[in-house]
């Protein structure tokens, strides 16, 4: 009897493993639930928040994903229209709807006004300012071997120069398909954004089309954009645009000073961008998209024991400009032991030379060449080669996410010219430095991909990071200028020059 007591009757028993099954599976669930989309992503691109990453290995080549890119998107039949520049009114209403927005956000975003994932609103712009560019490259791109002035296929140019294509890319593939949509969102109502998109191919424009057609073109969208009422509302500071190439949009940027511009670099000496235009809290530097391949964990193992030369550098020997410092360079360290000096430019053949040689080197040398940067030194990270870089004006991708002390050797010019010295130097690098820097160019390397889709720590991804960082201050910005009296006082920024100890202090220092 007591036996009989005792044992919980069978069905019971089942019943309650069924619960515990259910109650787990519910557990499950909800774990699911949390740890996918955040709520903003849901709440305002409409998404659905189903996880599934393609599993398929992310396209890096542009030329492949462009492919996939325009098979896939049709241009989209809307199109913001620009208003009638006078109208006031328009803006004042704008304005008014994004106060009311901003108010709500407040006591509801903790993080408010710097969370993430950053919202984002890419503007609909008609199709020659998109579309049709991006075909006309896909269309032409076989045919554009024609050097440049510089020595490089147009075609490698605008790749290299790309940027702007990965961005937007990401920016329109559904949210379902975005591994980095914790870090941007794309929303669909400008009062929404915390920045707008200008989705404008200002280098392909420029390498591409006549140079006529090219300055109607750039004048066609300096209007639609700055007649947009949200670009009136902040002047522009809140506006994206892509000016990877530094000849690009030349003709036209200045009218569009106030907005983030996307740079290789912040040579502001006033070569390729004026003083006053360019600076680090406004404007993002982006690394150049790779033109070799990336040297993996098993890539780097294995080109271990191949690195037999200490010092390489191919490019162009005699560059005007800055490249002062590099036909010095080139001349003291030619016949050197351990290095290995070839002139070449980036061409098809030029990229398996390049890539080749990087892979059987420790040291890269990154010499000033037109430009303080150049495409070399991610060229150089990517291929798990120490950087070497004697480029005394030289800005750098996502500095403050990233220590670059910790992948590359930096160099005064005035000691790299010193007869001897820059071999010495290096000669004292110690292995154990050298494999150190090593094994975190396979960590950071990844930070200088571009993909379809778009990784998490990738390009695109830090990217947005170092957007996030600047919102405060382009919030502040925007309302100051509503309300103060135009001119009465200029703002202190902090501009990138050589500092002047014959001058005046820069800023607003007492
Ligand atoms: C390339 O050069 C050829 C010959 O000089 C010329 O006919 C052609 O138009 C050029 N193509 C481009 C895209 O500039
Ligand atoms: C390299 O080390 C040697 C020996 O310690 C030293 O004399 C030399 O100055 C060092 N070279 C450089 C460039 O620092
Ligand atoms: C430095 O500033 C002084 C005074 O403003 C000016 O006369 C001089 O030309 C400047 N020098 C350089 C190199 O810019």
């Amino acid at each position: 009897m007591a036996g009989r007591q005792w044992q919980p009757p069978p069905s019971r028993s089942k019943s309650r493993l069924f619960l515990l099954l259910l109650l787990s599976l519910a557990a499950a669930i909800l774990i699911l639930i949390f740890s996918a989309a955040p709520s903003r992503t849901s709440a305002f691109a409409g998404g659905s928040s189903s996880v599934s990453y393609p599993s398929a290995k992310p396209e890096t080549s542009f030329l492949v994903s462009l492919e996939d890119f325009l098979a896939r998107h049709q241009p989209s039949s809307r199109e913001d229209t620009a208003r009638a520049t006078a109208d006031d009114a328009v803006v004042a209403r704008f304005d008014e709807s994004v106060s009311k927005r901003e108010e709500l956000k407040l006591p509801e975003e903790l993080h408010y006004p710097m969370a993430l994932p950053v919202r984002v609103y890419v503007y609909e712009m008609p199709r020659k300012f998109t579309y049709d560019l991006l075909k006309l490259f896909s269309n032409t791109y076989r045919d554009t071997t024609n050097l440049t002035s510089n020595g490089s296929p147009v075609h490698r140019l605008i790749e290299q120069h790309s940027i702007d294509y990965w961005l937007w890319a990401d920016l329109l593939a559904p949210d379902s398909e975005r591994p980095i949509r914790n870090t941007v969102v794309r929303v669909y109502e400008q009062e929404d954004a915390d920045l707008f998109y200008i989705p404008f191919f200002t280098t392909i424009s420029f390498f591409l089309l006549e140079k006529q057609q090219c300055k109607a073109l750039y004048r066609e969208v300096l209007k639609w954009v700055t007649d947009q009422p949200a670009w009136k509302r902040s002047e522009g500071r809140d506006h994206i645009l892509p000016v990877h190439h530094p000849w690009s949009f030349k003709s036209v940027r200045r009218y569009m000073k106030k907005s983030i511009w996307l740079l290789p670099d912040m040579d502001s000496t006033g070569n390729w961008y004026k003083p006053g235009q360019v600076y680090l809290e406004k404007d993002l530097i982006l690394p150049y998209v790779p033109n070799v391949d990336l040297c993996d964990a098993e890539c780097m193992r294995e080109s271990q024991s191949k690195r037999t030369t200490l010092l390489f550098f191919r490019g162009r020997l005699k560059r005007n400009a800055g490249g002062k410092i590099r036909a010095k360079l080139v001349t003291e360290l030619t016949e050197a032991k351990g290095v290995v000096i070839e002139e070449g430019t980036a061409g098809d053949s030029g990229k398996a030379a390049a890539q080749k040689g990087m892979r059987m080197s420790i040291f890269c040398l990154n010499p000033a060449g037109d430009t303080p940067s150049s495409a070399r030194l991610f060229d150089a990270i990517v291929s798990g080669c120490i950087p070497v870089i004697v480029s005394d004006e030289l800005e750098l991708p996502f500095e403050g996410i990233l220590d670059y002390r910790k992948i590359a050797v930096f160099v005064s010019s005035i000691d790299a010219l010193q007869p001897g010295w820059l071999l010495s130097y290096l000669g004292n690098v110690s292995s154990a430095q050298i494999s150190k820097m090593q094994d975190n160019l396979v960590q950071y390397s990844r930070h200088f991909i571009y993909s379809s889709p778009a990784q998490p720590l990738g390009s695109e991804d830090l990217t947005w990071r170092m957007m996030a960082g600047k919102l405060v201050n382009i919030k502040l910005h925007t309302r100051r200028s509503q309300r103060v009296v135009k001119e009465s006082r200029s703002i202190c920024t902090c501009d990138c020059q050589r500092a002047n100890s014959t001058g005046p202090p820069l800023g607003n220092f007492p």
